[in-house]
């Protein structure tokens, strides 16, 4: 057997990266350039996604930056729609894009447990749904949902959060059955703690609290947008091609890493 060259496996494939504009959705759009493909990226402010647009570009890809807010389902289909009407078909999509702040369950309003919801489960749902029409249509694609891992294990302060990307998983599943032999394969990817503005600001404010979420990744380091998109370039190509309704856990061991007894590795 000889190994797949895959500097060139998106050639004349095209992807929608929702989110697209900063951090890991950005980091996706531009591996997925680098290995010849064309993206739509999407996201509600014109001006990142303008700049993704351009890193796209200048990765090797045809890039163009769309806006749109996932939680308008008309929206998200006529994007998707135009997407295969320019580009005559759609590969890949990426359900990136993700609302999200730290709130005790008991002082979070209907509202934004509305706001998260909408953005990160039924976002990702419309976005499935429009283009899972042409992939099922055309006997292929592949779609890429960005999830946490406590959409499993839970995490306080992210009842919202945790919720809707536990309902993305399970969407995720069943639909990765019901289109599997249809052509269509759909997993997730849930990053660990990854060095973007948009993390540290939020979720790692100050030295305290970095080095606090340092010390529960076994490896010892952050990851980054980049090796994360490594990941998911796997998932989205036909390396993966048997690989359907699965999670790959990018977090440097984190959410296996939690000890509650005495450990070892703070011994001798
Ligand atoms: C409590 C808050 C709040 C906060 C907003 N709300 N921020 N409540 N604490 N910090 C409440 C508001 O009071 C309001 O409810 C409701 O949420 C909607 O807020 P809006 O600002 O009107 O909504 P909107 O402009 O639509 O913004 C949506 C958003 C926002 C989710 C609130 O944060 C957003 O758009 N974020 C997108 C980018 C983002 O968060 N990315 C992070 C993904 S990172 P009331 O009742 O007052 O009307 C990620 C990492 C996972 O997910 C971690 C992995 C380890």
């Amino acid at each position: 057997m000889t190994a797949p060259d895959i500097r060139n496996e998106f050639a004349g494939r095209v992807a929608v990266v929702t989110g697209g504009g900063s951090g890991i959705g950005r980091a996706i759009a531009v591996r997925y350039a680098a290995a010849g493909g064309t993206v739509a990226v999407v996201g509600r402010r014109e001006e990142p996604l303008l700049e993704t647009a351009r890193l796209v570009e200048e990765a090797g890809g045809k890039g163009e930056a769309l806006m749109c807010d996932v939680r308008d389902a008309i929206a998200v289909e006529a994007l998707i729609d135009g997407v295969v009407e320019r580009h005559r078909r759609i590969d890949a999509l990426v359900n990136n894009a993700a609302g999200n702040f730290v709130v005790p369950g008991e002082k979070l309003s209907a509202n934004g447990w509305k706001a998260v919801v909408d953005i990160v489960l039924n976002g990702s749902f419309y976005g499935t749904r429009a283009a899972g029409k042409h992939m099922l249509a055309a006997g292929s694609g592949t779609i890429l949902n960005t999830i946490a891992t406590y959409a499993w294990h839970g995490h306080p302060g992210t009842v919202h959060s945790a919720a809707a990307k536990a309902g993305v998983v399970a969407m995720t599943r069943t639909l990765a059955v019901e289109w599997a032999a249809r052509g269509v394969r759909l997993n997730c990817i849930a990053p660990g703690p990854t060095e973007t503005e948009g993390a540290g600001a939020a979720l790692w404010p100050d030295e305290n609290a970095r080095a606090r979420v340092l010390s529960s990744v076994p490896v010892g380091r952050f990851t980054n947008p980049d090796e994360v998109a490594e990941s998911a370039a796997y998932l989205l190509s036909d390396r993966s091609v048997y690989v359907t309704g699965e999670t790959l856990v990018v977090d440097g061991g984190q959410w296996l890493g939690k000890a509650i007894y005495t450990d070892p590795r703070n011994e001798g």
